[in-house]
């Protein structure tokens, strides 16, 4: 082989470092050679999937030599009944990630500029600079958002503005005030995007509920995704709510059955499944007592959250602390590197007893 393929690739991609997912369990037993292993990694829900989601994938299982529907009409239909939105507002995802990817095809090339904030998720900074667009990275404001200053960044360059709302790795969030006054200050040509993974599992009065703001604001897209408290990670599906163009544009892009049947039909059911969802925010609120008294215990800070994660500060160079707690058969996320906080750890929020495990590793291995 004499062709540099790496060379040969698109100037944005050649200097990307791929996205680095959790330690898989099975990858962790293989390397240790241990049996028990818990994974507080990738913010996935401890309690799994709601038995309507699973009893709707079993009613579809003949039906696998068939393509989905690619327009996706009955999920599109439920979620504009339940939170008030036009179906042709409403855009399906594998994955809200896929959302991203697809507003960024649309909207950003290399002329442009995409701001974010420093500790953002990041995917942000990957999918930016894959399309050959600069980052504005800015500083972040007690480990959240700082919107004056992310406004302020806007120039005439800016194509796209990424709001993690909660912010993921911090766990942090802004009000719906705080975005009113932020959708102010954009001029209407900048796309804003209002991430809102994990929107289920807030609790503050003061939140900015993004599906309640589309309305107000042409260049807001609102994402959300069945993978967190819906539990459906693995079968990646998630919706970009945003005014009819928008996703006009987006549905030309898209890959003509980027969404399939098996997760069309559990998300469908999972929108009815009010007592599954009210199960997973009730042992997110109590794992989230659970381990924020356990680090209080240890005289650990730790960052406030809204999420179904927590950072912990363990005081040192958290990477060492994460290769230990390995050895102790616990899979966490250390978030130096891009994340920028080289001593902090990101738990996922876990059912009593793996918090209580990981408590109990992370007090010897901090011994
Ligand atoms: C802030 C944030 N946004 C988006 C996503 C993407 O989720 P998905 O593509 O599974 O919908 C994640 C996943 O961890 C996340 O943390």
């Amino acid at each position: 082989m004499t062709t540099d393929f790496i060379k040969l690739g698109v100037a944005g991609i050649q200097a990307l470092q791929p996205y680095q997912a959790g330690k898989p369990i099975d990858e962790l037993k293989r390397e240790m050679g241990i049996t028990e292993v818990i994974k507080l990694a990738s913010n996935e829900n401890p309690i799994g999937p709601g038995s309507k989601s699973l009893d709707a994938i079993r009613e579809v299982l003949e039906d696998l030599a068939l393509y989905p529907d690619g327009s996706g009409f009955a999920l599109k239909h439920k979620l504009a009944e339940k939170f008030g939105l036009k179906a042709d507002e409403i855009t399906l995802g594998n994955g809200s990630s896929e959302i991203f990817t697809l507003l960024l095809r649309c909207y950003v090339t290399d002329q442009h500029e995409v701001v974010y904030s420093q500790h953002g998720f990041a995917m942000y900074s990957i999918l930016t600079r894959s399309v050959g667009a600069t980052p504005v990275v800015v500083p972040a404001l007690n480990h959240g958002h700082d919107l004056d200053a992310m406004a302020a960044a806007i120039n005439d360059k800016t194509a796209l503005v990424f709001i993690a709302n909660p912010n993921n790795p911090t766990g942090t969030y802004v009000t719906e005030d705080q975005i009113r006054a932020f959708m102010a200050k954009v001029p209407e040509h900048v796309i804003v995007v209002l991430d809102e993974a994990y929107a289920e599992y807030v609790e503050q009065a003061d939140y900015a509920d993004g599906l309640k703001l589309v309305d107000d604001y042409a260049n807001l897209v609102v994402t959300r995704t069945f993978s967190k408290a819906y539990g459906l990670a693995a079968l990646r599906i998630g919706y970009g709510v945003s005014n009819a163009a928008i996703a006009d544009m987006m549905n030309r892009v898209r890959e003509p059955f980027n969404v399939n049947s098996l997760a069309l039909v559990a998300a469908e059911a999972a929108l009815d499944d009010q007592v599954h969802l009210e199960k997973s925010r009730r042992v997110n609120h109590e794992g989230i007592q659970q381990l924020m008294a356990g680090f209080e215990k240890m005289g650990l800070e730790y960052i406030p959250t809204v999420g179904n994660f927590i950072s912990v500060n363990v005081g040192r160079d958290a990477a060492p602390v994460y290769q230990e707690l390995l050895r102790h058969g616990m899979i966490v996320r250390p978030i130096g590197g891009d994340y920028e906080l080289p001593h902090y750890l990101r738990v996922t929020i876990g059912l009593p007893e793996q918090n209580r495990a990981f408590l109990d590793a992370l007090a010897k291995v901090l011994a």
